[in-house]
């Protein structure tokens, strides 16, 4: 069966996992941890990279960590169509979070709401989602926040590899995130990453994932004299939480950065060969320039080629879900928050149309070539 996903984690793996563990390493948040925060940085392009539990738990310490170095509550611009923990740590952290529509060539947030928001003052974060592995930067958002002073954090959860021009995402706001969970472009089993340029930023984000201890900090030494009275060891600097990984997973990132590369080339060849595919009615025309894709989006035009992509999917017994999760606008969770909603008609469009597939490893341009031939033959005119 062509599944949503497939673990990216082989027997070699874990073979070679199996072989570390019994040479009774430390495990928790130890010198592979370390290990894999410098490769990734080297591999993304960026200064310092913090690993925590998951793709969530990095949307929680970087949405937090930004909101000090604001050093207050901040109003926070999000795209309709992204992952419900994209926005719930602004929610948990009280900040009024605005609702963007999408774009339906990036899939990413629509340009022209999100400028007028910033050129009215309306947002001081803008915490932008790349989805399904397409580039949601324009120039002219990145003008925009650069020239109005609003902080840009990007959601690369499900972007690993995307560019944006030459240079890859997730290095051009003031922190990125990435989530290693099983299904995306490569897996830690759980995991995450807050990647910045900034190394205050990186530092609150070390501090946010070790329970604010004052040692997690670059800083120890002078947090350590402004405290005299208090045990250096035990001087809390900041709110924390526990968002470590583990050297167990930080094993398997390590091992699974390897292959990033080719098994971004080959998601990138079933996008292709899917888009090339396609019959008129379901849409095909995206920004794939930059691309790293995550899933393969099948959107209809209308309800009657939606219900023909559905029964074609199903037939073929090809497992299928939302994009994503929807229009997160309709989701109940938002309610009771302050939440403010731009008009999101693109997005209620992928909502009722739209669906995905898997992309990765397990699947190849010949099922790919398969299914856009059955669409063809079941959407001809
Ligand atoms: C866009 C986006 N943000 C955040 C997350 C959360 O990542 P995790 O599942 O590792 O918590 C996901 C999960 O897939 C996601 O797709």
């Amino acid at each position: 069966m062509w599944r949503l996903a497939h673990d990216t984690i082989g027997t070699s793996d874990l073979g070679a996992l199996a072989d570390w563990l019994r040479t009774e390493p430390r495990l928790t948040q130890g010198p592979l941890v370390a290990e894999f925060e410098d490769a990734w940085s080297d591999w993304l392009g960026v200064e310092h990279s913090v690993m925590v539990g998951s793709g969530t738990a990095a949307n929680l310490a970087l949405v937090l960590a930004a909101e000090r170095r604001l050093g207050r509550k901040p109003v926070v611009g999000v795209a309709a169509v992204t992952w419900a923990t994209n926005v719930t740590p602004s929610l948990l952290l009280g900040h009024p979070v605005v609702i963007f529509d999408i774009d339906s060539s990036t899939l990413g947030v629509d340009e022209g709401q999100v400028i007028s928001a910033i050129v009215a003052g309306a947002i001081d974060i803008l915490f932008i989602t790349h989805l399904v592995g397409f580039d949601a930067l324009t120039d002219a958002i990145l003008d925009a926040v650069n020239r109005w002073g609003v902080t840009l954090l990007e959601d690369c959860c499900e972007a690993h590899g995307v560019c944006h021009g030459d240079v890859k995402v997730g290095t051009f706001g003031l922190g990125s995130t990435f989530s290693f969970y099983f299904g995306h472009h490569m897996s830690t089993i759980e995991g995450g990453m807050v990647s910045t340029n900034d190394p205050k930023l990186a530092d609150e984000v070390r501090l946010i994932r070790s329970h604010g201890l004052a040692r997690e900090s670059s800083r120890s030494v002078a947090h350590a004299r402004a405290h005299p009275d208090i045990d250096e060891r035990f001087l809390f600097v900041s709110p924390g939480l526990n968002l470590r990984s583990t050297d167990l997973n930080a094993f398997l990132g390590l091992r699974q950065l390897v292959t990033l590369d080719d098994r971004i080339n080959a998601r990138n060849r079933n996008l292709e060969a899917l888009l090339a595919g396609l019959p008129v009615r379901v849409r095909n025309r995206y920004r794939t320039e930059g691309a790293s894709s995550f899933a393969l989006p099948l959107v209809a035009d209308d309800e009657e080629a939606a219900r023909s992509v559905r029964r074609v999917v199903d037939e073929l017994g090809i497992e299928s879900r939302p994009v994503v999760a929807g229009n997160l606008a309709r989701q109940p969770f938002l309610a009771g928050f302050d939440v403010t909603v731009y008009p999101t008609p693109h997005a209620d469009h992928l909502h009722r149309l739209g669906l995905y597939v898997g992309n990765g490893h397990h699947v190849t341009t010949d099922m790919v070539g398969n299914l856009t031939r059955h669409l063809t033959e079941e959407l001809a005119p």
